[in-house]
């Protein structure tokens, strides 16, 4: 078993990586002193492949979870199902120990460590994390929160976890589909942070795509490293975390644009990095090599890396991004593997037109 710690003074945690770990999560809660009862937040499609054993293991160590179950899918994560989980809760006798054990992908971690911020004014957040998007980003980090029929992520807070457990066993049941949007993010941690990791990938792909366990959890934990060392120079996204959105200033347009049903994240913000890099090497940032080896591993994964819109299209929900800024578009853009910088495009839409 590996530990990553998020170092946050009084808030910090240790995320548990490893081949079935999820069975030792009773164990790893004894330290914390929480209460005889708590509440477990899935969804009806990881509820009945890992509910059984989260609620054992924890019974094991004298806490009873009450399991409540949302239904599957994005749509779910906003203010009506929190509002219903609120009202679940009540009933249930809870006190300021009780644990909320978040136990799914992003979605499921999102929508429950917002309640847990937010009833009674915060109660112990545990993620168990069970897609390989939530393993290496949602679950680190402490950003929480639910969607508005308008914007996405428009309502949250920032509620750190005080434990994450990362079984990477679970990965095995999960949608390839998923698992390769969740190695979009993987792929970033390499070309922002670590250049000897975005060439373990180079090497290793072969392993990964087949979930070969060694990989996958050398893979989960560096991620966890990357992006725990970035929250804990920003923890509130106030500047350096910027960085963890290569590829999302382009991705996200692209979601918007195209109505969130065509395109996965991962697959928006791989066709976003590959655009970024590019642009980044036309702009005398970077050679030519950093975008084609990019385009290389992600085009291995089965992930797209060409728009399939015209720029042009992207003006409107690129401007929405400027509108939440100082006016201007950021993007991230890399000089090498490892090393990246933020700056504001002037003209992105003409950026991307000269990249076709
Ligand atoms: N808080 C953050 O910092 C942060 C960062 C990135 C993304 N997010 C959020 O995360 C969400 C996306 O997360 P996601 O990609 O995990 O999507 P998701 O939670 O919808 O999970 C994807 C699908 O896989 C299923 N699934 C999950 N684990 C499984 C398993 N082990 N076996 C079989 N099926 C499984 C889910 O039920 C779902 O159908 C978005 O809402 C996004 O906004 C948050
Ligand atoms: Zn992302």
């Amino acid at each position: 078993m590996e530990k990553v710690t998020v170092s946050l003074r009084d808030r910090s945690y240790p995320i548990y990586i490893g081949a079935d770990v999820l069975p030792a999560i009773g164990e790893l809660c004894r330290p914390f002193g929480f209460s005889g009862r708590g509440v477990l937040i899935t969804n009806s499609v990881v509820a009945p492949l890992y509910g059984p054993l989260v609620l054992s293991s924890l019974e094991a160590v004298g806490i009873a979870l009450t399991l409540l179950e949302v239904p599957d899918g994005e749509e779910f994560k906003n203010l009506q199902v929190a509002g219903t989980l609120y009202e679940r809760l009540l009933p249930l006798g809870l006190d300021r120990r009780s644990p909320i054990v978040a136990l799914g992908g992003g979605v499921i971690g999102d929508l429950a460590g917002f309640v847990a911020a937010t009833f009674m004014r915060g109660l112990p957040l545990i993620h168990a994390p069970t897609s390989l998007l939530a393993q290496v980003d949602s679950s680190i980090g402490g950003k929480v929160g639910v969607n508005l029929p308008q914007a996405k992520n428009m309502v949250g807070a920032f509620y750190q976890p005080q434990l994450v457990v990362s079984d990477v066993c679970l990965l095995r049941t999960l949608p390839p589909k998923e698992f390769h949007a969740g190695l979009a993010e993987v792929v970033k941690y390499g070309v922002i942070a670590d250049k000897a990791f975005f060439e373990w990938l180079e090497t290793h792909l072969p392993s990964v795509l087949e979930r070969k366990e060694d990989a996958v959890i050398h893979m989960v934990e560096t991620s966890c490293r990357i992006k725990a060392a970035v929250v804990e120079r920003d923890e509130r996204d106030e500047g350096v975390r910027a960085v963890l959105n290569f590829g999302h200033t382009v991705g996200h347009a692209l979601e918007a644009t195209t109505g969130y049903r065509q395109l996965t994240h991962g697959e928006a913000v791989a066709i976003g990095m590959v655009a970024a890099a590019r642009i980044s090497c036309q702009m005398g940032l970077c050679g030519e090599e950093l975008p084609q080896r990019l385009q290389h591993v992600i085009e291995r994964i089965g992930l797209p890396t060409a728009l399939p819109v015209p720029p042009e299209n992207l003006i409107e929900a690129i401007g929405y991004d400027k509108k939440l800024r100082d006016n201007l578009t950021y993007f991230v853009l890399t000089k090498d593997f490892g090393d990246v910088t933020v700056a504001p495009i002037l003209d992105p839409i003409g950026a991307l037109q000269n990249l076709s």
